[in-house]
């Protein structure tokens, strides 16, 4: 089996005359928590879309465990091994908690004996079990984060793709996700790749990083390589404190 679980390779997109995503490679391997760093428009959730071809790339390849994804639909890439969080989390309104994780669990990749089981156990390990039945419209926005994430591992993925989910967070709520994704790793060799603002939590979850801008790869490397890229700091860092700037005046 081969080390690198994702292979990115030169995924291009245009919304008209935005070109969104620029000739974007990177390779994942089994095992690794990869952040994606950028700022907004940067291109980050289009690249997500990519990869689960809700949006369909342009042009360029996207390989999971050894098999092309032209063409895959993205209920049937669930079945192969990738699920997702949103940005805004959506949660489907009239189900219960449990009855959210449940039907992510639906499909031919998880066993349909003792779902309901299983999905308590998904519960209790992101914190949300005494709210089982709880209406999933009813949840605060940390609780319906960790909603997301438990109907994301009820598919049982390989590879997990986060897409911002600190946002909208305080900081206690923010330690705590946190920390659970670092638990959901070590626990069920995830691999992850997350999408994050919150600089500091993210630098300490990820063991790499790969930064956009304008839709291009501007810089790759550990948390500390990143943060000292000139072009990370340009494009990225500086943006945070000219809004400091900009707040303070
Ligand atoms: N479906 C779409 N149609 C048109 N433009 C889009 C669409 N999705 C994203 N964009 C544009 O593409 C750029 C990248 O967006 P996005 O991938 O959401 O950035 P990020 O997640 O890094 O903030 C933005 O300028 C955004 O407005
Ligand atoms: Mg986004």
């Amino acid at each position: 089996m081969s080390s690198v679980l994702l292979e990115v390779d030169s995924v291009d997109k245009r919304f008209g005359g935005l070109h969104a995503v620029k000739q974007v490679s990177m390779q994942i391997r089994r095992g690794e928590i990869v952040g994606i760093l950028g700022p907004n428009g940067a291109g980050k959730t289009t690249l997500f879309n990519m990869l689960t071809n809700f949006i369909p790339p342009d042009n360029g390849r996207v390989i999971f465990n050894g098999q092309s994804l032209q063409g895959v639909k993205p209920h049937k890439i669930v079945t192969l091994g990738i699920a997702r969080t949103f940005q805004l989390c959506r949660p489907f309104v009239g189900l219960s908690v449990l009855e959210n994780v449940l039907v992510g669990s639906l499909g031919p990749r998880v066993r349909h004996d003792g779902l309901g089981d299983r999905a308590m156990q998904l519960l209790k390990q992101v914190g949300l079990e005494a709210k089982a039945h709880t209406p999933s419209e009813l949840l605060s926005y940390g609780d319906l984060r960790r909603l997301e994430i438990a109907r994301a591992l009820a598919a049982e993925p390989e590879l997990l793709l986060l897409d911002e989910p600190f946002a909208g967070l305080g900081s206690s709520e923010i330690e705590a996700i946190s920390s659970l994704i670092r638990q959901l790793h070590a626990e069920k060799q995830l691999t992850i790749l997350l999408i994050e603002h919150k600089l500091r939590e993210f630098m300490q979850l990820v063991s790499r990083v790969i930064a956009l801008d304008f839709g291009e790869v501007i810089a790759e490397g550990s948390p500390a390589e990143i943060v000292a890229h000139p072009r990370v700091i340009e494009a990225y860092i500086g943006k945070q404190t000219e809004m400091a700037v900009h707040h303070a005046a």
